[in-house]
């Protein structure tokens, strides 16, 4: 893929390219975009951070560029629930203590891959067996969590599983994907030379190529926001992101059970091409080099994009050394092991503190599959290299 100069045209594609042909009966794309060259134009015009008005839970809920139906939120719970029950969401006073505010966390950590992706890969493979049974396999490009999803959810259902994964990927990360069944392709540079050859792969082997953001994989997701936003009365939720899937999911439960929860996305300010799409209302690529691999995102999908500009409140960039200190944090006060944007959540909160003295705040602890040298790294004090 290129990245045209100056940002993508968000017009065009929406559906074509990102959202094919199997959208879920209550989770579709919408005329996100209003104009050329914009994503929302009605709440572009000044700054990042927008306040958020509840209303009524509605049946259905419009947010950006996706649309999500309780139907479709019960299939989903019902799909993932038969791999595995709820994860924990517990409030942490130390953790509390740290931040000023009553701080609650929702354990992703603890899915059968460490990571909330999973839940995503279960409602998409679920979907393409009972729709598309004739695919025999699926293909797709990850940093590491992505691709455990997939690979743990297609071998249960006995697709054929084909990973691609940029040289220097976390060699942990790849050893799991070939534990879950998935064959390993290690090549390119980055996510998006991984994507590319992905793609060709999938039409090289006949296999469907698995987007990184798509309609299945929010309402997979989803089922974690709609388990951790009754949890508390949150003032406000932080949530990494990569490439929108989970702050997507966060946004449309909250729209639909009409919650005035915040929603806020942290990005390393060394990957700032979300918060700089944000902020411009239209994809605006940048580089990406970052220790934090989960949000190591170069080009915004521009449906997430839609999605984080009508309902996140804001998108907090965070330095790599508060990214580092928040897996400190975690460590300290939750005794649990983050991996980097396991961790991130708990750095947008760190910084700001200032902001949410008193309130009660949520953070997701996205997963916790951590390379043990850079654990190492963190342990002693340091921020690692990218
Ligand atoms: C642990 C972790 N947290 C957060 C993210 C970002 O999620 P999303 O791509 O849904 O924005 C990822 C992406 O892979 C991840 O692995």
């Amino acid at each position: 893929m290129v990245d045209p100069v100056g940002g993508e045209r968000v017009s065009q594609g929406v559906g074509d390219v990102l959202l094919p042909d199997d959208l879920g009966e209550g989770l579709r794309p919408v005329a996100a975009v209003q104009r050329e060259g914009g994503v929302h134009p009605g709440s572009l015009a000044t700054g990042t951070d927008r306040a958020h008005r509840p209303g009524p839970a509605p049946g259905r809920v419009h947010t950006g560029g996706v649309s999500l139906d309780l139907p479709t939120l019960d299939r989903a719970r019902a799909v993932v629930a038969r791999h595995f029950g709820p994860t924990p969401q517990h409030e942490w006073p130390l953790l509390g203590r740290a931040l000023g505010a009553t701080a609650w966390v929702k354990h992703e950590n603890q899915t059968p891959t460490g990571a909330f992706k999973v839940r995503g890969g279960l409602v998409y493979v679920e979907r393409l067996r009972r729709e598309r049974p004739r695919v025999r396999g699926i293909v797709s490009a990850t940093r590491g969590n992505h691709g455990q999803s997939l690979a743990w959810a297609g071998r249960q259902a006995g697709l054929e599983v084909v990973i691609v994964v940029p040289h220097g990927n976390s060699p942990d990360k790849n050893a799991a994907m070939e534990a879950f069944g998935a064959e390993l392709v290690v090549h390119g540079h980055d996510f998006q030379e991984a994507a590319e050859h992905s793609a060709e792969l999938a039409a090289e082997r006949g296999l469907e190529a698995v987007p990184p953001f798509h309609p299945d994989l929010v309402a997979g997701v989803a089922t974690y926001a709609a388990e951790f936003l009754v949890a508390a009365p949150f003032d406000t939720v932080y949530v990494p992101v990569g490439m929108g899937s989970g702050i997507s999911g966060l946004i449309a439960v909250r729209d639909l059970l009409g919650l005035p929860t915040e929603i806020v996305g942290v990005v390393s300010e060394a990957a700032p091409a979300t918060a700089r799409s944000f902020a411009a209302g239209t994809v605006t690529p940048a580089d990406a080099s970052t220790f934090v691999d989960g949000v190591a995102c170069r080009r915004p999908d521009p449906t997430a994009l839609a999605v984080m500009v009508a309902g996140a409140a804001r998108i907090v960039t965070v330095s790599e050394d508060l990214a580092a200190d928040a897996m400190r944090l975690v460590l300290g006060t939750v005794h649990q092991l983050p991996e980097p944007a396991g961790s991130l959540a708990f750095a947008g909160a760190l910084a700001e503190t200032d902001h949410i003295g008193g309130s009660t705040v949520g953070m997701v602890l996205s997963g916790g599959n951590c390379d043990a040298d850079l654990l190492q790294t963190v342990l002693a004090g340091r921020t690692p290299a990218a």
